[in-house]
């Protein structure tokens, strides 16, 4: 019964606010200064890569790379859904990525660092500098005994070295992890553990927001954390921030801590001939929040990977050698890794004022721009009219990670680019390597707030929870699913096949001996609608995963945070609308019988999320509650809890165990007044916790 009231209001919900937000939306056409010079104008391209000429359509990204060794077979379904792209042959992503443009750009810049204290220099890492480093630091970690296959875990901020140390493993196939700087020490460590990983390389410090954090500090927790969750860590490599100096106050740990310069020194001008790798082997783990409280360490291929980031950012990106491209993603993340090739900045981008990115933009040249909607947020509120001081032209720019409001995009499109530079939305996310839905911006019209349609051979499909599909201008909103495996799809999550079948394909593949991979629609996690016109809008997550200023967080993870508090008995996370992050968690708990409430819990909460996750994860508001909304069976209802945090009303709740308890917590978090908003709520928060 409460589940039939649940979907109609979903679909009264998406509905409504297609038709409020949909109408208004115009198009915006690329401009012909733009289209004229872009790598991909076409438009027969996508007749390349209809579905009947899947999968050979793809060898058009295999042969952008260099091969050692051709491949056999351009998709092996032979273990479907554990898809092998382009089987059987040889292969090197360092290589692709450093050597092979050597000849022709030794002199360019690769990396231009800019540090976030304004007065320290820009450093600028050219190929052949950038091929002698990581050259060097191949020959050390072979030197330490590491060899293809074996897994690294960094705690990097975001620096010149994390390429440089990223890359140097890739020469070897030694399969990296690098975990988001800003993550705790505990966080790290759960990783470190997952992954297998006898080595930790950190840097002892980095700036933000003015202030040198001691790194280092974390690299003991994550050591340990991992030492009690049973792997040991031999060696904690360090780097120096200001090299030659220590700028941590933790002391080094001796006979397991070294510092990376100090060790550098014996690896010298050596070179280390890249290893011709199996193109199906694995490149890297990115971890990432799902839907239980232990975090995925998804595992992307070598060549299959290299293949779809390298075309999409000649396509998509509109990348040439001759542009300077600055991404303000964090490595850390997917979007730092798959598309950071030219540019890099350590620091917050507000820091020491809105001005900096296009003073940076202006000084260095920039003309690709590449950010998040929360950037774009917090910029637009902090300094909406900066970007017209600055002398800076982009030519294209992207937003990544989050859905953005059509307000904040005509703000990006006016001021930041100057109604000239052409805006990519590109949709993805870390499983599936690259973009799944933009625009071709020399072949597309954009119109704010959309994606777009799908990029060259993703077929996306929309299903309803019957596995019907839900046609394009029907208004109505579904999980959207991609039919077709393509080269940069994840090979599997870390150590654990199933899970990876059952988050990926569970809900919809109806026969999981097949091989054939039509049988196997990758499904996104993200509830979404297309309109009449092919253009898909991304409604946000639809498992229990709350998108804080585009990053993941599990709501089970920070859940099992609070719960680390030994006062706490019971911890429900929900989201929250937040004008910049787009949505916070909040959090609820229930204390043990015999405790009495206090400020301390809830500061004890607060410290707690911050130590087993990050800063990043800091709750807006935590309640003590006198005990959750329940269902008869006992399941907390966070759906009811969100209703009440988003100032919502909470529907029929007659149903429950303990219909009063709503009430109370109501009263404690809106008010006595009823005073709650009439607009709907976005999709992925009416549909938060509905599964229950
Ligand atoms: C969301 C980041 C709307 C989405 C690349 C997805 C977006 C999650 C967009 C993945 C976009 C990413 N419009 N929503 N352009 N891009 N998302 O794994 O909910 O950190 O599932 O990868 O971010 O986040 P992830």
């Amino acid at each position: 019964m409460a589940k039939e009231v649940e979907k109609q209001e979903l679909t009264e919900v998406s509905e409504a606010q297609i038709a409020v937000h949909w109408k208004e939306e115009e198009y915006y056409q690329p401009s012909e200064k733009f289209k004229a010079q872009a790598n991909m104008r076409d438009p027969r391209i996508f007749e390349q890569f209809t579905l009947d000429k899947f999968p050979d359509c793809f060898k058009a990204y295999a042969d952008m790379l260099t091969w050692f060794e051709p491949y056999r077979t351009v998709l092996d379904t032979s273990d479907a859904p554990f898809w092998k792209w382009f089987a059987g042959g040889k292969i090197n992503a360092c290589y692709n990525c450093v050597d092979r443009n050597l000849a022709k750009y030794g002199n360019k810049a690769a990396f231009i660092f800019v540090a976030e204290p304004d007065k320290e220099p820009d450093v600028s890492i050219t190929y052949q500098e950038l091929y002698d480093r990581v050259n060097e630091l191949a020959a050390l970690l072979r030197g330490l005994g590491l060899k293809a296959g074996d897994r690294v875990t960094f705690h990097m901020p975001m620096v010149a070295e994390l390429p440089i140390t990223m890359l140097a493993c890739a020469r070897l196939g030694i399969i990296h992890s690098q975990v988001f700087g800003g993550f705790s020490g505990q966080a790290c460590g759960s990783r470190i553990q997952d992954s297998g990983s006898r080595l930790l390389i950190t840097m002892d410090s980095y700036w933000r927001n003015g202030t040198l954090v001691d790194h280092k500090a974390n690299a003991d927790i994550a050591v340990q954390t991992a030492n009690e969750l049973g792997q040991a860590v031999e060696k904690v490599l360090v780097w120096q921030r200001y090299p030659g100096k220590y700028s941590a106050k933790t002391p080094m740990v001796p006979g397991r801590d070294v510092f990376m310069n100090e060790l550098l020194g014996q690896y010298k001008g050596q070179n280390v001939e890249p290893l011709a790798l199996p193109s199906d082997g694995a490149l890297f783990l990115m971890y990432s929040s799902g839907t239980t409280g232990k975090p995925k360490g998804a595992q992307h291929s070598i060549a299959g990977y290299l293949a779809y980031v390298t075309a999409t950012s000649k396509w998509v990106l509109d990348i040439d050698p001759e542009d300077i491209y600055w991404c303000m993603a964090d490595i850390g993340w997917i979007t730092g890794h798959s598309y950071i090739v030219y540019g890099m900045y350590e620091g917050v981008p507000t820091f020491p004022d809105a001005g900096r990115p296009w003073r940076i933009a202006e000084r260095l040249g920039v003309n690709i721009f590449h950010t998040a909607p929360t950037a774009i947020r917090m910029l637009r509120k902090l300094g909406p009219q900066e970007p017209r001081k600055y002398k800076y032209r982009f030519k294209s720019m992207t937003t990544v990670g989050e859905p953005i409001e059509p307000e904040a995009w005509r703000w990006y499109y006016d001021e930041v680019g100057k109604r000239e530079a052409v805006i990519t939305d590109t949709w993805w996310m870390t499983e599936t390597g690259g973009f799944l839905c933009t625009t071709m911006p020399a072949i597309h019209a954009m119109k704010p707030g959309s994606c777009g349609p799908a990029a060259p051979g993703i077929h996306p499909v929309i299903y309803d929870e019957t596995g019907a599909e839900i046609l394009k201008g029907s208004g109505k909103a579904g999980n959207i699913c991609i039919r077709n495996p393509w080269p940069g799809i994840m090979q599997t999550i870390w150590g654990d096949r199933d899970r990876y079948v059952k988050t990926y394909f569970g809900k919809y593949n109806k026969n999981p001996k097949s091989k054939d991979w039509r049988d196997w629609p990758f499904m996104c996690g993200d509830g979404a609608v297309q309109a009449a016109d092919g253009y898909y809008r991304i409604l946000g997550r639809i498992d229990d995963v709350i998108n804080v200023a585009g990053h993941r967080l599990g709501t089970k993870e920070i859940e099992s945070a609070c719960l680390t508090v030994p006062e706490i008995a019971e911890a429900a996370v929900v989201p929250v609308q937040d004008e910049l992050k787009g949505r916070v968690p909040e959090v609820y708990v229930a204390i043990k019988p015999g405790v009495q409430p206090s400020q301390a819990i809830v500061d004890r909460v607060i410290k707690a999320i911050e130590e087993v996750i990050g800063k990043i994860a800091r709750p807006k508001r935590v309640y003590i509650v006198p005990d959750m909304p329940k269902t008869r069976s006992g399941k907390i209802m966070r759906r009811v809890l969100a209703a009440i945090s988003n100032r919502r009303d909470v529907g029929d709740v007659t149903t429950l165990a303990n219909p009063d308890v709503v009430e109370q917590i109501r009263i404690m978090v809106q008010g006595k007044d009823i005073t709650t908003r009439r607009e709907e709520l976005p999709e992925d928060i009416a549909k938060f916790g509905q599964v229950e």
